[in-house]
């Protein structure tokens, strides 16, 4: 037995060492963890059981049976974060640069299927050279296998990828179809074809970190939802982001005790400005409503006319989707739709709550617009709200105006709660382009067209640049003092915390992709 176990030990000590101290010491100089250190972060201490540790691939092409090192670069396995149950793989870049054999992929599918059988998070941690070059189609029907299983898993379970090195061509699909993406600055790269192929097709000069590093893909692409400036920052998110989720589609997420106090909040009556248009930043109504500091901003970055993410109210996880006023007015735009109907969409699988702020003078106008398809982008964000099941509340702060009125999670199309603030505008367009529209002919004939206009605009001012037409119609329930805002939408939540509501059977819905 002595023997045993010694051999046992020498076993797991290789497989501890993946692909040796020089390895391991080179990941470092790059500012990298080892797959092991990153686990070891992200997870509550003490809490990982690895699953697999002992794998070896099959491959003996290119002499590649006498280099089997335990494992086969990557680490899989379960744990816990914050005390809920969580599976977790980490590709090793010092084990043949993490490249993905067929046994590779077979540790990430098996802990995949563990996730879903026992409705858990699944968190990939990835830093690979892609397809183990020496397997060929062994390797690239193990990617088909996850991204397969990425695609089942999709709405049953959250999955986040973590990208914490290289993440090339096919390899970055799986990535792709998880709910979220977070990247580390400087480290790590996500591209299709890389600088060299670039090069050769198309004759740009880009390096790695200009095409597919982190500040490209949160600024310009949008693939990657978060970034962080290291590994440890990294894991730090992933634990915060996974906080507003339950664990699966059937589970609530966690609400955090909390007691009805004094929730007035005297300087919500500040924000909005005087002059219509002048600009304010939507976030200061959000940190104005949540509990304190519990706001997490998804796409920071990108697509900023619309700020997207995750916060508390009275201790429930709830998503926030709002216009913003200081950046591009708070128009809807092609990129802003996508990313509200995929924030939408992901709080609608797992039971989270949408708050909706609106300030919104329409759809940004333009060929480049149309040429985009804002018609079928546009129609995305209209499409995933339709759809949302989960409680939905809408605030009108200042403008709602034509289709967009209808598209922020109107009444119309199934909000549950829809409050305006007095500083509302309801209506088809704003005072000046309806008059120079309806009052056409008069303007024209008039002596002094200037001065008609203005009166026109004035007329139309006053009898739509109010929430109180709305109110009437019922399609705002309350016109409320900013002050009482937060108070009015814990109530609002709780009252709709056990909302069911149920879509026609159908096989699924054809968002218009
Ligand atoms: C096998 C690989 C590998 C790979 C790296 N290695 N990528 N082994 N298959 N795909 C090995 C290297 O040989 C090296 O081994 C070790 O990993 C570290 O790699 P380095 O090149 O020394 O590291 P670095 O300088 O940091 O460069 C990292 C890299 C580079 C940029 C990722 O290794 C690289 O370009 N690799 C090939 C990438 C690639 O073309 N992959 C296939 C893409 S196609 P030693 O023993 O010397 O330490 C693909 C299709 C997926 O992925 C399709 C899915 C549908």
């Amino acid at each position: 037995m002595k023997e045993k176990l010694q051999q046992l030990q020498n076993k797991i000590a290789e497989a501890m060492m993946g692909g040796g101290a020089d390895k391991i010491e080179k990941q470092h100089e790059k500012g990298k963890l080892t797959a092991r250190e990153r686990i070891h972060f992200l997870l509550d201490n003490g809490s990982f059981e690895e699953i697999g540790m002992l794998v070896t691939h099959r491959s003996s092409d290119f002499g590649m049976e006498k280099q089997r090192i335990p494992g086969d670069g990557v680490v899989t396995g379960y744990g816990a974060i914050d005390g809920r149950l969580v599976y977790v793989f980490a590709q090793d870049f010092t084990v043949f640069g993490g490249s993905l054999s067929e046994t590779h992929a077979e540790k990430i599918c098996k802990v995949m299927d563990l996730a879903m059988e026992n409705g858990a998070p699944l968190i990939g941690l990835n830093d690979s050279g892609g397809a183990r070059i020496q397997e060929g189609v062994s390797s690239l029907g193990g990617y088909a296998d996850i991204f397969y299983r990425n695609v089942m898993a999709s709405g049953v379970i959250p999955q986040i990828s973590a990208i914490m090195g290289p993440c090339a061509g096919g390899a970055v699909y799986s990535p792709a179809m998880t709910d979220f993406t977070i990247m580390v600055e400087n480290t790590s790269y996500m591209f299709v074809t890389g600088p060299n192929v670039v090069k050769t097709v198309t004759n740009e000069e880009v390096t790695a970190e200009e095409l597919g590093g982190a500040s490209a893909h949160s600024t310009k692409s949008g693939v990657t939802h978060l970034t962080a400036g290291n590994d440890i920052d990294c894991l730090a998110k992933i634990r915060r982001l996974l906080s507003y989720m339950p664990q699966n589609c059937e589970d609530r997420p966690a609400k955090l005790p909390f007691e009805l106090k004094d929730e007035i909040r005297m300087q919500l009556r500040d924000i909005v400005p005087e002059n219509p248009n002048h600009p304010y930043d939507m976030r200061d109504v959000v940190d104005g409503i949540v509990d304190k500091d519990s706001f997490l901003e998804i796409h920071e970055n990108y697509a900023d006319n619309l700020i997207v993410g995750f916060a508390r109210l009275g201790g429930r996880s709830i998503g926030i989707v709002g216009n913003q006023p200081i950046s591009l007015a708070g128009v809807l735009d092609v990129d802003s739709s996508k990313k509200g109907a995929r924030f939408v969409r992901f709080c609608d699988c797992f039971n989270i709550p949408l708050l909706v702020l609106v300030d919104v003078p329409g759809f940004l106008p333009g060929a480049d617009q149309e040429w985009n398809g804002i018609i079928v982008n546009g129609a995305k964000l209209l499409y995933a709200f339709s759809e949302a099941t989960v409680p939905r509340v809408t605030l009108i702060t200042r403008k709602a105006y034509g289709g967009a009125y209808d598209v922020m999670n109107s009444k119309h199309i199934g909000a549950d709660v829809n409050y305006a603030w007095p500083s509302a505008e309801i209506a088809v367009m704003g005072a000046k382009g309806a008059s120079e529209i309806i009052f056409r002919r008069e303007i024209k004939a008039a002596d002094n067209p200037q001065a008609v206009l203005a009166e026109k605009e004035q007329e139309y001012q006053e009898m739509f640049a109010h929430p109180y037409r709305a109110a009437g119609r019922g399609f705002i329930d309350e016109v409320i003092d900013p002050k009482d805002t937060r108070r009015k939408l814990i109530k609002a939540f709780a009252m709709l915390e056990n909302k069911a509501a149920k879509l026609p059977k159908k096989k699924h819905g054809n968002i218009p992709l």
